[in-house]
C-alpha cells in the first residue's frame, strides 16, 4: 500500500462522517466510458458535437439523432459495480458514509447497495414521456430501437437532465448540506469542469478534502490529499 492510500485510509477509519462525490471515472472500470478522457465520449467523432446531441433543444429538434447516439453509446449493456461502488455502499452499511452524490446516471451505486445516492444528472434507469410526462418504464428505451413513443404520441424520454436544462433543485440543495456538514469528503472520477455540480466542492468547511482522479483536476491545489489513480483500484485497499 502506498503511502498516499494509507493516508486515506487512516482518513476513512477516523470518521462516521464521509461524503463522496464522484463522476464518471467512478464507472470506467466498470466498462462505461467517461466523457472526457481520450478514449471518452468526447473524443469520438459524430455528426454533432456529443454536448450538442445531449441538449434539450436537439432532443427537441431531432429525437431520431439523439436516440442514434443514445442508443450507440448510452446504453448500460449489463455493466456491473466495480470496487469503488461496493466500498462506498459498504461504508454506508457500517454507518461511515452519509451520501454519495453522483453526476452518472448509470444507477452502478444502488446496484451495488447504497441507499443514500443523490443523482444531479438523473437516471437512464427512468423515462417519461417529453409531452405528457407520464412515467414510462426505461426498457423501452433501454431494450428498444429508434425513438420510442408515449400513448400520446409524444417523445420518451430518460429521465436525465440534458445540457440546457436546470438541475433538481432539492437534489443540489441536499448535496450543499452533506458537503457542508461532511468531515472527510472523497472527490473521484470526476474532470470538475461541469457546472454547477463542480461548484458543489466549495462547500465544503473541513480540512479532509481527498480527490480521487486519474488525471489532474484544477481543484487538485485545493485538496489535502491528491491520489492520481484508478479509484476502483485505491478503493479495493481501503
Ligand atoms: P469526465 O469524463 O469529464 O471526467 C472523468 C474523470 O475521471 C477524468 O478526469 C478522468 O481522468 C477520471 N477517470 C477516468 N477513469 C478513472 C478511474 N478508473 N479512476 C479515477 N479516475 C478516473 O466526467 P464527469 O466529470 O463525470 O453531464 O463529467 C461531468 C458531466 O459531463 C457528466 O455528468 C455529463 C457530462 O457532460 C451530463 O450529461 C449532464
Amino acid at each position: 500500500m502506498t503511502e498516499a492510500v494509507q493516508r486515506l485510509k487512516e482518513m476513512v477509519d477516523s470518521t462516521d462522517n464521509i461524503v463522496f462525490f464522484g463522476g464518471a471515472g467512478v464507472s470506467t472500470e466498470s466498462g462505461i466510458p467517461d466523457f472526457r478522457s481520450v478514449d471518452g465520449l468526447y473524443n469520438q467523432k459524430y455528426r454533432y458535437p456529443p454536448e450538442t446531441i445531449l441538449s434539450a433543444s436537439f432532443f427537441e429538434r431531432n429525437p431520431e439523432e439523439y436516440y442514434r447516439f443514445h442508443h450507440d453509446k448510452l446504453r448500460l449493456r449489463g455493466a456491473k459495480p466495480n470496487a469503488a461502488h461496493l466500498k462506498l455502499a459498504q461504508w454506508e452499511r457500517e454507518g461511515k458514509l452519509k451520501a454519495v452524490i453522483t453526476q452518472n446516471i448509470d444507477g452502478l451505486h444502488q446496484a451495488a447497495g447504497s441507499k443514500n445516492v443523490i443523482e444531479l444528472h438523473g437516471s437512464l434507469l427512468r423515462a417519461y414521456c417529453a409531452r405528457c410526462r407520464k412515467p414510462w418504464n426505461a426498457e423501452i428505451i433501454n431494450e428498444g430501437e429508434g425513438v420510442p413513443r408515449c400513448d400520446c404520441g409524444g417523445v420518451i424520454r430518460p429521465d436525465i437532465v440534458l445540457y440546457e436544462e436546470a438541475l433538481d433543485q432539492e437534489a443540489m440543495e441536499a448535496a450543499v448540506r452533506y458537503i457542508r456538514n461532511a468531515d472527510v469528503l472523497i472527490i473521484g472520477g470526476t474532470s470538475l469542469v461541469v457546472y454547477p455540480a463542480a461548484g458543489l466542492i466549495r462547500y465544503y468547511r473541513g480540512n479532509r478534502l481527498v480527490l480521487v482522479n486519474k488525471g489532474e483536476t484544477g481543484a487538485d491545489s485545493y485538496a489535502d490529499l491528491v491520489l492520481h489513480e484508478k479509484i476502483g483500484e485505491v478503493f479495493s485497499q481501503l
